[in-house]
């Protein structure tokens, strides 16, 4: 069986990781989303939320089990003893950070070989980011051809009530 965890901070999840999501559940058996619990940026969902969503998008995909993570990537990584990580990439500008955050992991998870496996994001979503559609919605545009209808949803709901 093979298994690789999806990191990322979700806030929200859009159509352009679910891309990447489709793509991985073609190559491994079981991916774990792993959603960040604390970053710099202060999110607009809550970690709860954003799982929650996310739970609901793959709800009838057993391959997929979606979990919060908090800390190094490598210390989640080595707790579920799944070694392999994925990364979408969008644009050549990605490139660069993400080769160094695949160091980074393969340096940090060294006895484990730990490494990173990059997929190509659909060239239609390659614009695309969590802050951009945040930024959309409070300015009133249509966000729905961005993400999903139930984070559609929770994003106009949220912003009703603010
Ligand atoms: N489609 C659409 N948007 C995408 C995308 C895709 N395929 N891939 C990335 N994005 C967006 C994200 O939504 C995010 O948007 P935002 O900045 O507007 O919120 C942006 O591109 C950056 O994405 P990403 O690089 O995945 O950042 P992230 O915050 O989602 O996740 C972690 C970063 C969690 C993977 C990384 O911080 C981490 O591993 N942290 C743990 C600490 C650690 O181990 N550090 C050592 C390694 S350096």
């Amino acid at each position: 069986m093979k298994s690789a965890i999806y990191p990322g901070s979700f806030d929200p999840i859009t159509l352009g990781h679910i891309d990447i999501i489709e793509r991985a559940s073609r190559v491994f058996d079981t991916i774990y989303i792993a959603v960040i619990q604390n970053k710099a940026k202060s999110p607009f969902f809550k970690i709860e939320e954003r799982i929650t969503l996310i739970r609901e998008i793959f709800k009838d995909n057993p391959k997929i089990k979606v979990e919060g993570f908090d800390g190094l990537l490598v210390d989640y990584a080595n707790a579920k003893k799944v070694y392999t990580i994925i990364r979408g990439l969008r644009a050549l500008t990605d490139f660069e950070f993400e080769f160094q955050m695949a160091l980074i992991n393969r340096k940090l998870g060294i006895e484990t070989n730990i490494d990173t496996v990059f997929l190509m994001t659909d060239e239609k979503y390659s614009y695309l980011s969590s802050s951009a559609v945040r930024e959309i919605a409070k300015l009133k545009g249509n966000i729905r051809e961005f993400v999903p209808h139930n984070v559609a949803d929770a994003i106009e709901k949220k912003l009703k009530l603010s």
